[in-house]
């Protein structure tokens, strides 16, 4: 394992880069020529003086190395599977090695790979050192210049980082071309991308409020040009809103994006050479849904926010991560909620942060949000460093306010421009700039949300007194034990607070000693373990709002009745809120009937519920989008947290009994709500379109929990007479979960009309793994065969396999068949491409909290991935942490 604890500066650095690359049909040979130096920082008190240049190297063929022109022998350096040593050195030299790749073999798309016939590079974290030999970390940053040479016929289109500098036709050798490109910014080499293939773009332009006029190029496979107007429109409005809001502006004359059908996760910040997963490029009303559409409009303005929250400052080390993804969540998070609407951005964001990183951060794969070690650094590209990163550097503003928290982002930037820096110095910036110290008790405690792992969890309750006009609030918290973490210190809770009078009004608040009434919504730093307020002027009883915005990433444990929660949903200002009531009475409920169902019985659904989820439909006009989310009953996966063992076939139960109350209960409201959403005519992504088509769909959604006539009907004639993918998707996905005849028939039809569409084709994998029927596992199996499944694309592996991990019943089936079939693709997997085998290893990883029956069968299947030889290091680290429980 690798430890935070022993970082130390690089002994040389590397000033410039100059790579040659020629692309071969039988292999790739790359020559690349540095420029080193003594690193002057690591001086001779660290026995630097005579520090051997030690090379990063994986799966390479070495051809030459020369050190100042003169040609090596195989005695004049140390070469094992990892490394390339030169020792001897004088304190400047230039170091020209050349190495020899197979490109097309590489199916761990690490590196330098080919997708679809094209050549194109991931190197983030470290798959530069398959590329060539190198000082592979992100403080040794180099300016490159790199040159490509290939064939013109098969790769008319040759790409890399910065400006196009020279081009011509191979001098030597007919039908060959090259091109020259040349980054004036010094960069890590995690930041280096190449492409080179048959390519067609789109073009645009934007011109900064400097006055730069920057080309802005997207490349897609040749038939996909059509499909990128909403990625470029993302980009626009992603630059104006850098340079508005962070008075960021882009740094060159060119922009280029490339969407390759091969990747390993979303996309990747290259300098100026975005290299990015077609999933999130690729859209039209027919092919797209609502939610891509968004996802597009998301991953393109990160990967542009990483210009400067990452590429301009950098990583010192790989436990920083989050430093750069963190922060560059929450800008792509605020983007989105500017551009849409922000509760429901808000309420998508905590549903995604506590459906996945809460369930990490409570099992065995659990770490801080700056890891303290790692085994292989890809594992760390988790939800905790990205999510729950972003939610760190929203309670810096909601600390510091919108003000002081630009200030702090100011500072950052001027203090550390051009460097590859740590969490330590952006927190520096954050507290400094607003006449604080890092060593202030708050500043000092805020750091743990760095260092410590573990959902801290908030209890309390209420106090009114009607005699003194008080309320008094008590709130505790604790953070859990996690690995190699038993015992956790308070970390600074920012709760946002709100009473809300009988009116349903808020109460101006004003603690006990202050002169003056003040915000209805106030900020409480909570500090300790346990705090207590007292809020004057409160003359009758009023229902405390907590935590309003979702203002820090805890469980709350508040206690509260059902009374309070149902006139919370309908009065709380805070939008949030309103839906985070409805939640926890949803909860409640399903709980409670997951309880007597344990005993043979049943629980009634209380008539106040049916009428607020009455409300929520009748109000539904007044912001779909939101009244969509708040009809959504929490997932079975978010039901299973809450309690120490997980009741999988209870809790599958008891929801569906909800829905189906529901349903039949509110039966002409649902089918009202259906009718006046339809959304004919012309497509827009607009929020209120896209708010219609969410309602309608949720409405069809519970009619179809009954899978009767009425409801097959509608939901086969949408499917039939859908015009948009987000319609017809949502249909087929209704159809894929019903008994209904027509189950085959649709299914085949989806298939016969996209089976060209390879992102579309993800959909069809997914309903059918995510569907109810009893069947799915046998069908998945079958799936795994079908022609337009691939075990080499990630995005098939995600779409069939990640979706069945994620069919919470199917997936946890009693007799281990679910656990079972993963180990067996894990195993496949990991011989072809182990990052992605990693990630599926992940849902295995939280067996703790079921019955005996299951722990037996998943830690059986962890077993037999770890007993087996040859085994990446990614899945090791992932299946051996998480046998340790
Ligand atoms: N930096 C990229 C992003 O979040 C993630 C790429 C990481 N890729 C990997 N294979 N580890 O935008
Ligand atoms: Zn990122």
């Amino acid at each position: 394992a690798i430890h935070l604890r022993d970082y130390a500066p690089p002994a040389w650095l590397i000033d410039t880069v100059d790579l040659h690359v020629d692309l071969r049909e039988e292999a790739a040979i790359i020559r690349s020529t540095l420029a080193v130096r003594r690193n002057p920082a690591s001086g001779p008190a660290s026995g630097n003086a005579a520090a051997a240049l030690e090379l990063d190297g994986q799966e390479l063929e070495l051809l030459a190395v020369r050190v100042d022109n003169r040609l090596l022998g195989p005695d004049d350096y140390t070469l094992t599977p990892e490394r390339l040593t030169l020792a001897g050195l004088a304190d400047h030299a230039t170091v020209e090695i050349t190495t020899r790749t197979r490109p097309q073999d590489n199916t761990a798309l690490e590196g330098l790979y080919k997708s679809s016939g094209n050549y194109c590079t991931q190197c983030e974290a470290e798959g530069f050192r398959k590329i060539t030999y190198f000082l592979d970390r992100p403080d040794v940053m180099a300016r490159y210049t790199t040159t490509i040479e290939a064939e013109r016929a098969r790769y008319p289109v040759l790409l890399s980082n910065g400006n196009l500098t020279a081009s011509g036709d191979s001098a030597t050798e007919a039908g060959r071309h090259w091109a020259r490109w040349e980054d004036p910014w010094p960069k890590p080499c995690y930041l280096f991308a190449l492409v080179a293939g048959t390519l067609v773009h789109i073009e645009d332009r934007f011109t900064t409020r400097s006055g730069r006029d920057v080309a802005l190029r997207i490349y897609v496979e040749p038939g996909n040009e059509a499909k990128c107007g909403h990625a470029m429109e993302s980009l626009k409005k992603s630059m104006k809103w850098d340079e508005d809001v962070y008075g960021l502006e882009y740094d060159l004359d060119i922009f280029n994006i490339v969407a390759v059908s091969d990747f390993n996760m979303g996309a990747m910040e290259n300098k100026s050479l975005n290299v990015f997963n077609t999933k999130y490029i690729l859209a039209q009303p027919d092919t797209a849904t609502d939610t891509d559409f968004l996802g597009i409009e998301t991953v393109v303005a990160h990967e542009y926010f990483h210009n400067w929250t990452g590429n301009r400052v950098t990583c010192r080390d790989w436990f920083q991560l989050s430093l750069k993804e963190g922060l560059t969540v929450f800008r792509d998070q605020e983007f989105s909620a500017d551009m849409n609407s922000a509760p429901v951005k808000r309420i998508q964001d905590v549903q995604r942060l506590r459906q996945v990183q809460f369930n990490e951060d409570a099992g065995p794969t659990a770490h801080s949000v700056r890891p303290e070690s790692y085994i292989e650094i890809s594992n760390f590209y988790t939800p905790t460093v990205y999510e729950k990163g972003a939610e760190v550097l929203r309670m810096y503003r909601t600390l510091l306010g919108h003000a002081g928290y630009r200030k702090g982002i100011d500072l950052y930037f001027a203090r550390h421009d051009g460097q590859a820096v740590t969490t330590d110095d952006f927190l520096a910036a954050m507290v400094e700039a607003n006449g604080q110290k890092p060593t202030d008790p708050l500043w000092a405690q805020f750091q743990r949300w760095y260092s410590q792992a573990g959902t801290p969890v908030v209890s309390g309750e209420g106090r009114h007194d009607a005699a003194a006009g008080t309320y008094t609030l008590t709130l505790r918290q604790t953070v859990p034990a996690t690995p190699g973490q038993p015992d956790k210190l308070p970390q600074v809770i920012p709760v946002a607070l709100g009473l809300v009078g009988p009116d349903g009004k808020d109460v101006p608040l004003t603690l006990a000693g202050e002169g003056h009434a003040g915000d209805t919504t106030r900020i409480i730093p909570l500090t300790e373990a346990e705090q207590s307020y007292t809020f004057t002027g409160v003359p009758q009883a009023p229902v405390p709002s907590l935590l309003r915005g979702f203002s820090a990433p805890v469980r709350l444990d508040f206690k509260q009745d059902d009374a309070a929660l149902t006139f919370l949903m309908a009065h709380d200002s805070d939008a949030f809120n309103r839906w985070e009531a409805g939640q926890t009475l949803a909860t409640r409920l399903i709980l409670a009937d997951v309880d007597a169902r344990a005993k043979g019985a049943e629980t009634a659904v209380p008539r106040a519920y049916i009428d607020a989820t009455a409300q929520t439909l009748a109000r539904a006009g007044e912001d779909r989008a939101f009244a969509a989310l708040a009809l959504a009953l929490p997932t079975e996966g978010y039901l299973g947290q809450q309690r120490a063992t997980v009741d999988v076939d209870g809790i599958h139960a008891a929801r569906l009994a909800l829905r189906r109350t529901l349903a039949r209960e509110l039966n002409g409201a649902f089918r009202k709500a259906y009718d006046g959403n339809r959304t004919d005519g012309a497509f827009t992504i607009t929020p209120d379109a896209m708010g219609r088509r969410a309602l309608k769909n949720a409405a069809l959604a519970y009619l179809m929990a009954l899978d009767d006539a009425p409801a097959r009907a509608l939901c086969l004639a949408q499917y039939q007479g859908a015009t948009t993918m987000t319609d017809a998707i949502a249909a087929l996905a209704l159809i894929a979960d019903s008994a209904m005849d027509e189950r085959a028939a649709c299914l085949a039809d989806f298939a016969d009309r996209w089976k060209h569409e390879a992102l579309v084709m993800d959909k069809w994998f997914a309903v059918q793994a995510l569907s109810d029927r009893p069947d799915t596992l046998d069908r998945v199996r079958g799936l795994m065969d079908h022609p337009s499944f691939s075990i080499r694309n990630p995005n098939k592996v995600y779409a069939l396999v990640g979706s069945f991990a994620a069919n919470p019943s199917k997936f946890h089936a009693a007799d281990g068949s679910g656990y079972a079939f993963l180990a067996d693709t894990v195993l496949t997997l990991d011989k072809l491409n182990p990052q992605v085998a990693s990630r599926m290893v992940k849902p295995l990883a939280r067996w703790r909290p079921y019955d005996s029956g299951r722990q037996e069968h998943a830690k059986a299947a962890l077993e037999r991935i770890v007993g087996t030889t040859g085994l990446s290091r990614d899945v090791h680290e992932i299946a051996s942490k998480s046998l340790v429980g």
